[in-house]
């Protein structure tokens, strides 16, 4: 039976909480500070933008919290897991296992095919390939427009099929949250439009979060919510609307207007995608 509708506590959403994080690029005598003291907290089932000029710490801040790089002082958790205190490998577990990234250059590994890059955060570099693993990289491509280019390799599609590719690896692994660097700026407004708009679809199905930094004021307007940054401090992030939850137990429900997501990833995101596939 569905439990009545609720309004969650903010522990039931939290998905990650950063605290005065701060990063100095050190380079010799000369330091560069760059963050300097980053507050904001992120809910499961987001789409965030992160907006900003130029320089004013998108890229280092993503970097950060994708787990690539240490502040230098302040903290984040995510999940419940203070993550500036873990060691390098639990570390690179659980970026491996939460984190999905997509980067503006795709960074896909131009000898392999659609389908390997794919999986490769599944197989890992000592390529472990499963029966599981292949299905999943084929359902996703299939789901991001790409079954008849699955076998094609990385240098041979073009730029919104590569960042579309992009996506479905960021998603291998079910992350709870996929950080994207200026995943459009690439793009030119048509495939910029459209990757963002799978990106939106695939955000409702699954319940996962996604942090991304634009430049595009027009995409950053279709967010459910922005943080702005200026000069490594966040300067603006109108708060979330109230937010309400049904059937907690069997797959948290959010509704935010008229975009319901489903949290609950382990038992609904595969089924979720499978059937659009
Ligand atoms: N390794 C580094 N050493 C020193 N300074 C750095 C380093 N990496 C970045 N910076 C500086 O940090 C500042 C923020 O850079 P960052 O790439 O985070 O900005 P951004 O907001 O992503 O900008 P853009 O919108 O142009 O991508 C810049 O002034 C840059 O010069
Ligand atoms: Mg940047």
């Amino acid at each position: 039976m569905i439990n009545p509708a609720f309004t969650p506590s903010s522990d039931d959403l939290a998905l990650l909480e950063v605290k005065d994080l701060r990063k100095v690029f050190i380079d010799r005598d000369f330091q560069t500070p760059v963050l300097k003291g980053v507050n904001f907290t992120l809910q499961k089932a987001e789409m965030v933008a992160l907006l900003g000029p130029s320089g004013s710490g998108k890229s280092t801040l993503l970097t950060i919290l994708g787990t690539l790089m240490r502040p230098s002082s302040g903290s984040f958790n995510m999940l419940g897991r203070e993550l500036t205190t873990l060691k390098e490998k639990e570390l690179s577990n659980f970026r491996n296992q939460e984190i999905g990234f997509i980067f503006q250059y795709h960074h896909l590994l131009p000898d392999f095919t659609a389908l390997e890059n794919v999986m490769f955060p599944h197989a890992g570099r000592l390529w472990r390939e499963t029966r599981v693993g292949r299905e999943r990289a084929a359902m996703l491509l299939d789901r991001v427009g790409l079954k008849d280019r699955m076998n094609y390799q990385a240098t041979r599609l073009s730029g919104g099929q590569k960042q579309r590719v992009a996506i479905a690896r960021a998603l291998m692994n079910q992350p709870a949250l996929v950080l994207a660097d200026e995943p459009t700026g690439n793009l030119d407004r048509e495939n910029a439009d459209q990757v963002f708009d799978l990106m939106t679809e695939i955000q409702r199905e699954t319940g996962t979060t996604f942090l991304l930094s634009t430049h595009d004021r027009e995409l950053a307007e279709r967010c459910q919510r922005r943080i702005y940054i200026e000069s490594g401090v966040v300067v603006d992030q109108p708060v979330p609307r109230e937010r309400t939850i049904s059937a907690p137990r069997t797959g948290l429900r959010v509704i935010d207007g008229d975009a319901p997501s489903v949290v609950d990833r382990t038992s609904t995101t595969d089924r979720d995608l499978q059937r659009r596939a």
